[in-house]
């Protein structure tokens, strides 16, 4: 029996495969930007391209579902998530590698019941990159199921974080500190330049751990669900449950690696809360 949840994941699956390749015809292409928050916060024509083509696929098929999208809040839409059905798209996460060409740019497509991620859907379409998940199904690349790494060490960890679309001289300060003090105690740091990809090499056992403050919602969205069914955790970089609309965020394959990595940063709160 075909369940709602199916339906809505088939329908999300086919739309973004779809908008994918929008994104895959343009990234050669010399791209029309415009600056958001700072000279390094983009949006390009194609970024509100891929989240129209979403909302309105997703809206004409469950009209009865909402919505929130990068580009829509940051033109003065709402970021409310509420118990109702809501899709939570990034239309192209790394909208920085995008416009350079650096191929590691998705579409990031979460679907929340009663505030609960259900469906979480990434995709690299440069790369053929895939990651699907349903609540309770498990998490897959391109169909195949992935799991987290077993590490639970941070001596034999690789961590991704990235200082983000900011020139926040505070928040560079904080993250020059905690760079110093991991740098020198594990094996090895890396970073994506898409938090929503930093995320999938931590639920394919590619690297260990991730953290960021000042992501928002849409950047985590997918990502939180697909880690989770690989196995691994999503939490607060403090140590408590992740709070979604915090902008913080901290994924470890393990617990143990998780409680290591938070009693280790320094902790930073950003800009006020979405
Ligand atoms: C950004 C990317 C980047 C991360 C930023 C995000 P965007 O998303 O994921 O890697 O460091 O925090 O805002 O602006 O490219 O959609």
């Amino acid at each position: 029996m075909v369940s709602d949840l199916d339906t809505y994941y088939n329908v999300a699956l086919n739309l973004t495969k779809k908008a994918g390749q929008l994104i895959k015809e343009r990234i050669s292409e010399k791209k029309s930007v415009e600056i958001k928050s700072c000279d390094i916060d983009f949006v390009t024509e194609t970024d509100r391209q891929v989240e129209q083509l979403l909302i309105k696929g997703l809206g004409d098929n469950f009209p009865e579902h909402k919505f929130i999208g990068e580009e829509g809040v940051s033109d003065g839409g709402q970021c409310n998530l509420t118990d109702a059905p809501t899709w939570i798209i990034d239309p192209i996460d790394g909208t920085l590698n995008f416009v350079h060409g650096f191929p590691h740019s998705c579409i990031s497509l979460g679907l929340f019941i009663n505030s609960q991620p259900e469906i979480g859907i990434i995709y690299n379409p440069m790369l053929e990159q895939l990651f699907t998940a349903r609540k309770d199904h498990g998490a897959y690349l391109n169909g195949n199921p992935i799991r987290v790494s077993d590490h639970t060490d941070l001596s034999q960890a690789i961590i991704m974080f990235e200082n983000g679309t900011s020139r926040d001289e505070e928040r560079y300060k904080i993250l020059c500190e905690n760079h110093k003090m991991l740098v020198p105690i594990i094996h090895g740091m890396r970073s994506l330049g898409s938090a929503a990809l930093n995320m999938m090499m931590v639920a394919m056992g590619g690297a260990d751990a991730y953290f960021e403050f000042g992501i928002h919602i849409w950047d985590i969205a997918a990502g939180e669900l697909i880690i989770k069914e690989a196995g691994g955790v999503v939490i607060d970089p403090s140590g408590g449950s992740v709070d979604r609309m915090s902008r913080r965020v901290l994924c470890a394959s393990t617990q143990t690696l998780a409680d290591q990595l938070s009693q280790k940063l320094i902790q930073y709160y950003p800009t006020p809360r979405d």
